[in-house]
């Protein structure tokens, strides 16, 4: 069996099928537990509330749920949470053994709110600050309010499940098979795959048998319902009713398919629903397979927004096993909901400024030499890097922690080369482990018994790319302390603190196992008990992510910030790593699907989100692709080249010029912007808000723009449509109605000025060089225009401010910057500036005066857009210097030049008339 599934794998990428093998995959109909969720008749819930049962406490309540058609009892648990959030929790009441429940996805316990309980024979009102739960007793039904207005009902559909845990039923001695049996029964007792299931060549033996949970939630005021990545399809969720339920079940999927909702390698159990009336959302903390119906009358895919008088847009979760622990989120506005669940779940912390600059990957560089040769090259055509990586072959065998001795002989004058230049070295280090006998690693998890176990408690063996491989069991504290020890330079003294950290295949990927990935059967040691790895499965990458970063942590002696990227994520991975959505292919839906699956991500808490720039499988259709994927990299939070072992090497300067000059342009523009990510990463610490926005995050009230994901937002300062198609000499750029002043935002063109003002589309040219960015009208975006081979030497350059006008003239933005590597800025050594243009005078005050930070950095250069008069000149004032400077116009906009004002320095520019 292990053999022919690892050869199918292999089959799949090395021998160039050029499809996703769905046979490989389950549909719903495969899985026992999605059958029975899927096949519970709507309007006719058997649970409800036990009367007598209720215990109330300052931000909680607790009662009896009871499922009628058995008898067995649940406990109904709401708590009231801080920021306009309920917390729903059920659980059994006396299950034969405990539940699991997920902890490690919340940053921290969710911070209580106090409530009030009103209880009448019917319903419970729960009343919490200005928001109202009102549980029905029979049948059981939650409504959750914001103001009096009803944002989700928890089963108003009636397709709560909860599948008790039971004993396997055995058939009873002749002649008693008429007795009463003892436990509760129910259908779910006589389905077949409840005890134990088969799916191609594998069985899975289920002792627990069926502990499927399910629940449905409406959104009564949305007309787009979105997240729940990682799915590569639209932004907005499509009607799943005539088709698959989209899936969340961590897998690596060769050749996925666009269009489709078919699980990969990461599972974000949070969904939104929007509409002009407001925004909610709920976060199904549950780290089993879930598979979620998406009901939405329209299932027209092009027609996904829903209108006021069909059905309610409603969600079906449906989780494998674990207990209901879900989070309703009551924002009100879609910003507000989106902070609501990084504030549960954590931010992407403020990263090192080289991470965000440009990446060059490739499977493989193929030595030292190679490797420093891609690092010159990318000077001798004046194309800025920040970091060259490696992929799996520079290891010993695959060993990770380990340099191939042939091709990587002085790891150590290879990584102070590129840190010489200013660069970084990322590498890989996936976590499935050799079984060898040479290899301390292996040893030492052996030796201490940290192997992930199968179902007899034997250490689990698999097929991955080092051959028969072993997991560490993450989910044991001890084996994660053991890994991030592997991190320390006193363990991996080849390389330095510089070295970035690659986290793949984490889902994990085992070639030979059921759907690539773990046995549910398999056992882990988790902090609350040995439990099967169907109920923790979607953490497993999170585990790793865990251990990564507290290892490099620790190696940087706390100072550093770590870099990590990883593809397998859950909630609460953006604490520890940036993700990248996996193997892509080289076509131009791939590209398209890029942004889609980074704005469904950035809704979700992942902030620092790329896609592979070229297309990771097959070689690109043509240099086009190359140049537009670019560009449109250059846009998206985080920027890497990467691409498969059997494709054609594809560094810039191997195209033909033209595509190579263009390239070149898309990556310069990229560092022209970084003054812009860092503050708007810094923003996303502080506040919550994502980097990369939906339209509908700033323009709610405009239905036009809440499925559009052909483009996004910076913060609220950049439109971005990048060019994705084949051909282009256009594209139709949608501008949104502003919802307070129901007209149009201004929006610049970010290249020329031009002004667009009104709502709707607008078709504008395009040549191969431009990428269509549109800076909008009230904005300031601080950019450095001197461009050097890699961000870390930018630190002391020059800054630009683009002042971009509204049509009451004014404008704002921010300025952020400190040592762009440490943890120094969290001790107060930051510079943050508010920047301002008001009654014709631009200035510069610190938003945190007591923050302080020394640096050479200055602003050097002010372009505003957007004046109705020519002004003759400008006087600049500090607190030491006051000069009058010349205002030169070019292309639509007005420049001042040589303010040599530090950044950290407050200002205030005069325009004269
Ligand atoms: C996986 C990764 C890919 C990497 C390859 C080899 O397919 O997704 O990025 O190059 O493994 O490590």
């Amino acid at each position: 069996m292990k053999i022919i599934a690892t050869i199918l794998c292999a089959a799949a990428i090395l021998t160039g099928v050029t499809t996703v093998d769905r046979d490989l995959f389950k549909i719903c109909e495969q899985s026992s537990f999605c059958r029975r969720c899927r096949k519970v008749e709507p309007n006719n819930s058997p649970f409800e509330l036990v009367p007598g049962t209720l215990n109330t406490f300052d931000d909680s309540f607790t009662a009896d749920l009871v499922n009628k058609n058995n008898g067995h009892i649940f406990v109904l648990n709401v708590e009231g949470v801080q920021g306009d959030i309920f917390r729903v929790i059920v659980d059994e009441k006396t299950p034969l053994k405990k539940r699991y429940r997920v902890t490690d996805a919340l940053k921290g316990p969710a911070k209580p709110h106090s409530i009030s309980v009103t209880d009448s024979k019917s319903e419970i009102i729960v009343t919490s600050g200005q928001n109202k739960a009102v549980i029905q007793a029979s049948p059981f039904k939650i409504d959750f309010y914001r103001s009096e207005v009803l944002y989700v009902s928890a089963n108003a559909k009636g397709l709560f499940k909860f599948e008790h845990y039971r004993t396997k039923p055995v058939s009873p001695p002749e002649g008693e098979e008429n007795k009463e049996q003892e436990e509760p029964r129910d259908d779910v007792d006589n389905e077949p795959g409840a005890w134990e299931e088969d799916f191609n060549s594998f069985h899975d033996t289920k002792p627990n048998g069926p502990e499927a949970i399910a629940l449905d939630f409406t959104f009564p005021q949305a007309e787009v319902l979105f997240g729940i990545p990682e799915h590569a399809d639209s932004f907005a969720l499509k009607s799943t009713l005539d088709g698959e339920p989209y899936r969340l079940h961590n897998m690596d999927v060769a050749y996925y398919e666009l269009n489709n909702g078919m699980g990969l390698y990461g599972s974000v159990p949070v969904i939104y629903g929007h509409g002009t009336n407001g925004t909610a959302g709920v976060f199904w903390m549950n780290a089993a397979e879930t598979w979620v119906d998406i009901y939405n009358e329209k299932n027209v895919p092009s027609l996904i927004v829903s209108e006021p008088d069909d059905e309610p847009l409603a969600a079906h979760f449906m989780s494998e096993s674990g207990i209901v622990d879900a989070f309703i989120l009551l924002g009100e506005s879609p910003l507000n909901t989106f902070k609501q669940y990084t504030d549960l779940t954590g931010v992407a912390p403020l990263p090192q400024h080289a991470a965000f600059a440009f990446h060059q990957s490739r499977w493989n560089y193929n030595d030292e030499v190679d490797v420093l040769n891609v690092s010159a090259n990318y000077d001798v055509h004046d194309i800025p890097l920040d970091t060259m990586w490696l992929d799996i072959e520079y290891t010993d065998h695959k060993k990770y922690f380990t340099w191939d001795p042939n091709t990587f002989p002085h790891p150590l004058e290879m990584i102070a080369n590129l840190t010489e230049l200013g660069r970084h070295l990322t590498i890989i280090i996936d976590p499935h482990i050799k079984v060898t006998d040479n290899y301390n690693v292996h040893k030492d998890l052996t030796e201490r018994d940290y192997y992930t176990k199968n179902k007899d408690g034997e250490v689990f063996e698999g097929e991955c790319w080092p051959g028969t491989s072993g997991w560490p069991d993450l989910f044991n504290p001890d084996v994660r302390k053991y890994l991030a020890d592997q991190y320390l330079l006193e363990n991996f003294n080849t390389t330095t603190q510089d070295v970035f950290i690659w986290n793949d295949m984490n889902e994990p990927s085992v070639f030979s196992g059921p759907e690539l990935t773990m046995p549910k059967d398999n056992l882990h040691n988790t902090e609350m008990g040995t439990y099967e790895h169907r109920v923790v499965h979607n953490l497993y990458g999170h585990m790793q992510l865990m251990s990564t970063f507290d290892g490099l942590v620790r190696r940087g002696e706390g100072k550093l910030r770590p870099f990590i990227l990883t593809r397998s994520h859950f909630s609460g991975s953006q604490r520890y790593a940036a993700i990248w959505t996996g193997d892509n292919t080289a076509e131009w839906g791939h590209l398209q699907a890029s942004l889609k699956m980074c704005l469904s991500e950035a809704v979700s808490g992942f902030s620092f989100c790329g896609a592979d720039v070229g297309g990771f499988l097959r070689d690109p259709t043509s240099d086009e692709l190359v140049e537009r994927w670019h560009q449109t990299g250059a846009f998206l939070p985080f920027f890497r080249a990467h691409s498969h072992m059997e494709t054609k090497r594809r560094e810039p300067w191997l195209y033909p010029e033209a595509t190579k000059l263009v390239i070149r342009d898309a990556i310069r523009k990229r560092y022209t912007y970084l003054p812009l990510w860092y503050v708007l990463f810094y923003e996303h610490e502080r506040y919550g808000y994502p980097v990369m926005r939906p339209l509908l995050g700033h323009y709610p009230n405009d239905p036009e723009a809440f499925a559009i994901d052909n483009e996004f937002l910076l913060g609220d300062r950049l439109l971005v449509h990048p060019v994705t198609q084949l051909g282009a000499t256009k594209v139709d750029v949608y501008f949104p109605r502003n919802s307070i002043t129901g007209e149009g935002d201004f929006w610049y063109d970010a290249d020329d000025f031009t002004l667009f003002n009104s709502v709707g589309y607008v078709t504008v040219p395009v040549n191969s060089y431009k990428i269509p960015v549109y800076q909008r009208g009230g904005a300031i975006v601080p950019k450095k225009e001197v461009i050097r081979r890699a961000s870390t030497l930018m630190k002391n350059d020059p800054y630009t401010l683009i002042v971009c006008l509204d049509r009451f003239n004014e404008a704002n933005g921010t300025v952020y910057d400190d040592d762009q590597r440490s943890y120094e800025y969290r001790n107060g050594k930051y510079v943050y500036s508010q920047i301002e243009f008001k009654s014709n005078v631009l200035s510069s005050k610190l938003i945190d005066p007591t923050a302080t930070f020394e640096t050479l950095a200055w602003i050097e250069r002010v372009v505003i857009a957007g004046l109705d008069k020519v002004p003759q000149s400008a006087t600049l004032s500090t607190s030491s210097k006051r000069i009058t400077l010349d205002v030169v116009e070019h292309q639509r906009a007005y420049t001042i030049r040589n303010l040599a004002v530090n950044i950290a320095e407050e200002w205030e520019i005069t325009l004269n008339y």
